[in-house]
């Protein structure tokens, strides 16, 4: 089965909006999507198509990572979609893969989700918190091992550490 990955155009926000929707059960996922859209803070949305047919979705938008008076942006996956009838057939591994390269391809040194640790390690996600990240998603004297990051180039996360805050908007759906 051949899985084509490719940036979203406006023409396919309304089907986005749908597998989305459908994946998760409920429209807050779909709504969080194009939150992220109408704020400009989509650095990229991926579909997967088959056929000509989008079949799966994933959002990227930046995290702020802050240590003292130093604060940095690095990408999040999140959320990642697909439609129910043709899920468990690699078309979410095909999305995340894909995201790993376009986002190594345009520089960035890591790239972050809050998700199943089940899943995301066989794409080289490991958790945050071990490397000095902690986030909302951590809670004071404990570990969450759903707040992961991949790391996108060799010489990160030396040095960079601190509080990774997501867009305002995923507060909606956590
Ligand atoms: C999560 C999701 C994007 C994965 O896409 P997919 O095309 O179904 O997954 P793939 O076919 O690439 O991978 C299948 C593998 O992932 C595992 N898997 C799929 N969804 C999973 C989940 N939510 N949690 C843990 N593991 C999951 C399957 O068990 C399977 O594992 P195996 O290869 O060891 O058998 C998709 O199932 C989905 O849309 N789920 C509902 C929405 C959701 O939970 N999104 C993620 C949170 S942001």
């Amino acid at each position: 089965m051949r899985i084509d990955i490719r940036r979203e155009r406006p023409e396919d926000i309304s089907r986005i909006f749908a597998i989305e929707a459908a994946a998760f059960g409920g429209d807050a996922h779909a709504r969080l999507v194009d939150k992220l859209r109408d704020d400009d803070a989509l650095i990229l949305s991926h579909v997967a198509e088959i056929k000509g047919e989008i079949v799966g979705h994933a959002a990227y938008s930046l995290v702020s990572v802050t240590d003292g008076a130093c604060v940095r942006h690095f990408p999040a996956l999140g959320p990642i979609a697909v439609t129910p009838p043709l899920q468990r057939q690699g078309i979410g591994s095909a999305l995340a893969r894909a995201g790993l390269r376009a986002l190594t391809e345009a520089g960035y040194g890591m790239v972050f989700l809050v998700g199943s640790v089940n899943y995301y390690p066989r794409f080289g996600y490991q958790p945050a918190q071990p490397l000095g990240f902690t986030s909302d998603y951590v809670k004071p004297g404990g570990g969450h091992e759903h707040f992961m990051l991949a790391i996108l180039q060799e010489s990160f996360p030396d040095g960079v550490r601190g509080h990774v805050r997501f867009h305002p908007a995923f507060a909606e759906v956590s």
